[in-house]
């Protein structure tokens, strides 16, 4: 016969683990019923007090209560335990089909993609490229290329000096005495690179890039140079450009020549752009000048070059209709994003 106070105790553990919601109050449950102050706890330690008659028995079925309401705990747990898990897996759910977010792709500056394919251009008619050190020596600058100190023609480039005969490249120019001196005739190469000059408007930047032209060998004319770069405007701007051969003067060539294009903007109507002159100078060339070769150890009366240096700003400005050269170095996504 079932004892009084065990069947109380077995029912309401049973309903209070059947009524639990959560994994902690399952705890509380086991607290109340098998802690040291637990209610079966309780009636097994007063067991002893109980008539010896009825002890065995007694102890019986508390024993089996114990062991019952212990298996009923952990069985409710593990269902707690695991609907728990489920919500906490539902609430963090993943949705796989949501699209990815894509990396914002950079795009490369136009400065890089016009200088590509000047790059490009002239690889194809069979120069190589050769670089020279942004930091240039007053000798590679100036001295070697038949400007000396005292010449005016240094006044045609402001200069930014980092000593008394270190300062910043004001031209690409030095990379043609350069590669000269390293190597015997014929030369015919390409420098791109970066140049400074105390110079700023809406057409000249502080730095700037150009990319400059030599061409060496016995018997090169300024017919071929005129050649080169009238097929060098027709690939970089379209078959029907106009440019014009504009006399000049550079010390280190003669007879010299700038090259202008048609203005962009007002079509040569004149502009703020071309200062209403309805041309932009592209570019400065010329047959490299006697001096200059024997400078470095070639014999002008064997072989004769011709060299240009032209200013990649103004040609992205031309072939990209920009007003400003400015826009070029602000750095603004909104503009810079349009060339990719
Ligand atoms: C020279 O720098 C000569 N070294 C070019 C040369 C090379 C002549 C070989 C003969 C033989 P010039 O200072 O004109 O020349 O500059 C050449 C081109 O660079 C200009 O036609 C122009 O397109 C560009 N340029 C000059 N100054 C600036 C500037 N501040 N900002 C942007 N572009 C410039
Ligand atoms: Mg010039």
């Amino acid at each position: 016969m079932p004892d009084k106070r065990v069947s109380e105790i077995l029912k309401g553990a049973r309903g209070e683990a059947a009524r639990a919601k959560l994994s902690a109050d399952l705890e509380q449950v086991r607290v109340k019923y098998l802690g040291r102050q637990g209610l079966l706890t309780q009636f097994l330690r007063s067991l002893p007090s109980i008539p010896a008659s009825e002890r065995p028995e007694a102890g019986r079925q508390a024993n089996e209560a114990k062991a019952e309401i212990e298996a009923l705990l952990g069985q409710r747990l593990a269902e707690l335990r695991g609907a728990e898990r489920r919500r906490e897996l539902e609430s963090q759910r993943v949705d796989l089909t949501v699209p990815g977010r894509r990396p914002p792709m950079g795009t490369l500056h136009p400065l890089t993609l016009v200088q590509d394919e000047i790059i490009e251009i002239f690889q194809g008619l069979g120069f190589a490229v050769a670089e020279g050190p942004e930091v240039e020596s007053d000798f590679y600058n100036f001295e070697a290329l038949n400007i000396p100190k005292d010449h005016p023609a240094r006044d045609m480039q402001d200069t930014f000096y980092l000593a008394e005969d270190v300062l910043l490249r004001t031209h690409t120019s030095p990379v043609q005495i350069r590669t000269m001196k390293a190597q015997p005739p014929p030369v015919r190469i390409i420098c791109p690179g970066k140049v400074y000059r105390r110079d700023a408007d809406i057409t000249h930047s502080p730095m700037f890039h150009q990319v400059e032209g030599l061409a060496v060998d016995m018997s090169i004319s300024m017919g071929d140079l005129k050649g080169t770069l009238e097929l060098f405007a027709r690939e970089m701007f379209g078959p029907r450009t106009t440019i014009r051969f504009r006399p000049s003067f550079f010390p280190f060539t003669e007879p010299s020549a700038e090259v202008d294009m048609r203005c962009f903007l007002c079509g040569g109507e004149g502009c703020r752009v071309c200062k209403q002159s309805g041309w932009l100078e592209i570019l400065g060339s010329g047959m490299v000048h006697p001096q200059v070769l024997s400078n470095v150890g070639y014999d002008p009366e064997e072989v004769t070059g011709w060299a240009f240096g032209m200013g990649v700003e103004r040609i992205a400005m031309l072939k990209y209709g920009i007003d400003d050269i400015r826009l070029f170095f602000d750095n603004d996504l909104r503009f810079l994003t349009q060339f990719a």
